[in-house]
């Protein structure tokens, strides 16, 4: 019986993509390899989550952190995210997938924003949807969110009383989005990495030891078996 049939997999499913540093070192190669080899972990995990019946799929694929590394490397990432957003683009009807972005893409390239751009215009009728998370912080998120919301307290539209859970969570990047019930971290960390540090108030977390270019619809399937037995409160008993 497949997964989808015994119980019903997460409608939002997020993943840390991580360990396609330590997957090139492994194998000799420069770091750009390994996030190459990431972006074809991505597309394949995507696709399946499509098969699966998931509803959102949000990946954390460049931090607001991320800017401390090598020129090299970040320049890497972004020349690597252009191609793929450009096959992305090409690929549309292939992949039926609806491109959301989550992060400040003001420091990205204008090159690289228009392309963004595209990739939502162009997929807005797909249901699947990815949320890309691209210069995302979750602290940035909520930074941003409060500025938000203090600029329309200063403006009238609302007092400072107003101001409850859903309404803060309305400024968010994922505004209309439902929180993850299921957060994977592969390449062995067990750290969020400033990673939807909202959305994640109640999410399971599955850490996992395959580092991101390996992992493999299987490792998907463990994960939501995990995530399967445990036993969910929100504080209840
Ligand atoms: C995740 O892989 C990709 C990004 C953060 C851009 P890493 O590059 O962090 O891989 P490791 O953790 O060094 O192995
Ligand atoms: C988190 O991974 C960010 C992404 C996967 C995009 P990092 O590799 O940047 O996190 P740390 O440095 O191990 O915490
Ligand atoms: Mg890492």
């Amino acid at each position: 019986m497949a997964l989808s049939e015994k119980k019903p997999v997460p409608q939002h499913i997020a993943i840390i993509m991580d360990g396609n540093g330590r997957w090139a070192k492994q194998r000799g190669l420069p770091r750009t390899a390994g996030h190459a080899a990431g972006g074809e972990a991505f597309r394949r995990i995507a696709n399946y989550c499509r098969t699966l019946g998931v509803k959102y799929l949000t990946v954390y694929a460049f931090s607001t952190e991320n800017w401390k590394r090598s020129e090299e490397e970040v320049s890497g990432i972004m020349k690597l995210l252009g191609k793929y957003l450009r096959e992305a683009l090409a690929d549309m009807e292939k992949n039926k997938v609806c491109f959301r972005f989550f992060g400040d893409l003001s420091r990205l390239s204008p090159e690289l924003q228009k392309l963004c751009e595209e990739a939502v215009k162009e997929s807005k009728d797909y249901d699947v949807q990815v949320n890309f998370c691209l210069n995302y912080g979750g602290r940035d998120e909520i930074v941003k969110a409060a500025a938000a919301f203090a600029r329309d307290v200063a403006e009238g539209i609302y007092k400072p009383e107003d101001l409850t859970e859903e309404l803060l969570a309305s400024y968010l990047y994922s505004a209309d989005v439902p929180d993850p019930e299921l957060i994977i971290r592969p390449s062995g960390e067990m750290r969020t990495s400033n990673f939807l540090l909202w959305q994640s108030a109640y999410s399971e977390y599955v850490f996992m030891n395959v580092l991101w270019p390996d992992f493999s619809p299987e490792d998907l399937d463990k994960a939501i078996e995990e995530y399967h037995r445990r036993n969910r409160r929100f504080g209840g008993t």
